[in-house]
């Protein structure tokens, strides 16, 4: 009887990441113990404004996931299950905070389903940063709030270089 190849387990994290906050990096080092290989995709998304360029966005990923040795960061324009497809990526992971993702984020794996046959596993974000999301820590920044619980020091660092707060 031959042998079966081995099968490599890859997974996707997809996000706008802007900027990455400690609830990313929570889910994305939790996959990283689960897969042999986790890609995290900042994707492009035309219908939110944004604080850092995509590129600045994948520098401050790189430098957060530096420690880990399975962990590729990548940017994308298009559909999450092209870059799935194109990837050879079979399963997307997202972080679920509060009952009030759900109804969104079940909809998305639904249709990334239909579309690709792809499937998202969700994984409960840490109660520690469930009320936690990009668009308030950027929200905090501007008016000068402490956000330092809330993100690595290198973006903290950027945060408060963008928005000129006094930090
Ligand atoms: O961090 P975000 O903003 O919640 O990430 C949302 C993201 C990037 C996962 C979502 O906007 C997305 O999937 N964008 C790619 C376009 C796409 O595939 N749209 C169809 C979803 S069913």
């Amino acid at each position: 009887m031959s042998e079966r190849p081995p099968i490599v387990r890859r997974v996707l994290c997809p996000g706008s990441f802007d900027p990455v906050t400690n609830g990313h990096l929570d889910i994305i080092s939790r996959a990283a113990r689960l897969y042999d290989e986790v890609v995290v995709a900042v994707f492009v998304n035309q219908s939110k404004s944004s604080m850092f360029s995509v590129d600045e966005r994948r520098e401050m990923l790189l430098e957060a996931t530096a420690g880990y040795g399975n962990v590729q960061i990548d940017t994308f324009q298009g559909l999450v299950v092209d870059y799935c497809r194109s990837h050879d990526i079979p399963v997307i992971v997202k972080g679920m905070r509060a009952v009030s993702d759900f109804d969104y984020e079940l909809q998305m794996a639904q249709m990334n389903r239909g579309l690709a046959g792809v499937d998202t596993l969700f994984m409960p974000t840490n109660p520690e940063y469930s009320f936690l999301a990009s668009s308030l820590v950027k929200e905090i920044a501007k008016w000068g709030g402490d956000v330092s619980a809330l993100v690595p020091a290198h973006v903290l660092k950027r945060l408060i270089e963008r928005t000129g707060a006094p930090g």
